[in-house]
């Protein structure tokens, strides 16, 4: 049996009926940078996510360098303008493509957009977020920063799932990070950001394995 790396984030296994029939459609959501997506891409490659490919990354914002860094990635990059649409229109046009990918499970990677209830519902229990704090702390914008000027001593990242209120479903992961006093907000950032990548490899394991239950708000593995 040999694996070879089709791209980055599909692995084939060429021995014969094992590989893409089984492996599991990620679709990514990002509006910039991108780096938690090369974090999941790295991962795939690496198989510490294994059984999942990367099927469509898909961006609202052409200039995100995200999506540049998926096409030089050979991965299939959409970029879909939310600029001058209504939520739900746009929101309809993303969709469409993530069924048109199969997609199974949506992770949305520093998508700078809220998803309309419509949205949500098309994919109940199938859409991840992260979140640089430790929620419900900081939820929203900057997080970070929030953290920072608020004064606490410990905050971090959480990956959970996405439901129809801002930052707020069922948590998958959250890893912690201290403030340290010779911190300043860039730092802090940085060493959220490690943990972040580190967080949303372990949550898409736990996910995809599909070895949990959610419990009120608690998502238990079981
Ligand atoms: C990350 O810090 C992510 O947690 C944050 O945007 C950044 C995207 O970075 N997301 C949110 O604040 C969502 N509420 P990246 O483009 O390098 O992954």
């Amino acid at each position: 049996m040999t694996t070879s790396e089709v791209g980055l984030g599909l692995r084939r296994i060429d021995n014969g009926t094992e590989s893409i029939a089984s492996m599991k459609n990620l679709g990514i959501l990002l509006s910039g940078r991108g780096s938690n997506f090369v974090a999941i891409a790295d991962s795939i490659v690496a198989n510490k996510i294994s059984d999942a490919r990367i099927a469509v990354v898909i961006s609202n914002r052409a200039d995100a360098p995200g999506l540049e860094i998926a096409r030089q990635r050979g991965l299939s990059a959409l970029c879909i303008p939310s600029k001058g649409k209504a939520r739900e229109e746009h929101d309809r046009a993303v969709v469409s493509a993530l069924f048109e990918n199969k997609v199974d499970l949506i992770c949305l990677a520093g998508y700078m957009r809220l998803l309309s209830p419509w949205f949500v519902q098309q994919f109940p229990q199938k859409i991840l977020n992260i979140h640089p704090s430790l929620l419900p702390a900081f939820p929203g914008l900057e997080a970070q920063q929030q953290a920072f000027a608020f004064g606490v001593k410990v905050t971090g990242c959480t990956v959970h799932f996405v439901d129809e209120e801002l930052d707020h479903g069922a948590i998958i992961v959250q890893n912690t990070v201290p403030v340290l006093d010779s911190d300043d907000e860039r730092a802090l950032a940085a060493r959220i950001l490690e943990q972040e990548h580190v967080a949303y490899t372990e949550a898409i394991k736990i996910v995809l394995k599909g070895n949990f239950e959610i419990v009120g708000r608690r998502m238990v593995e079981l």
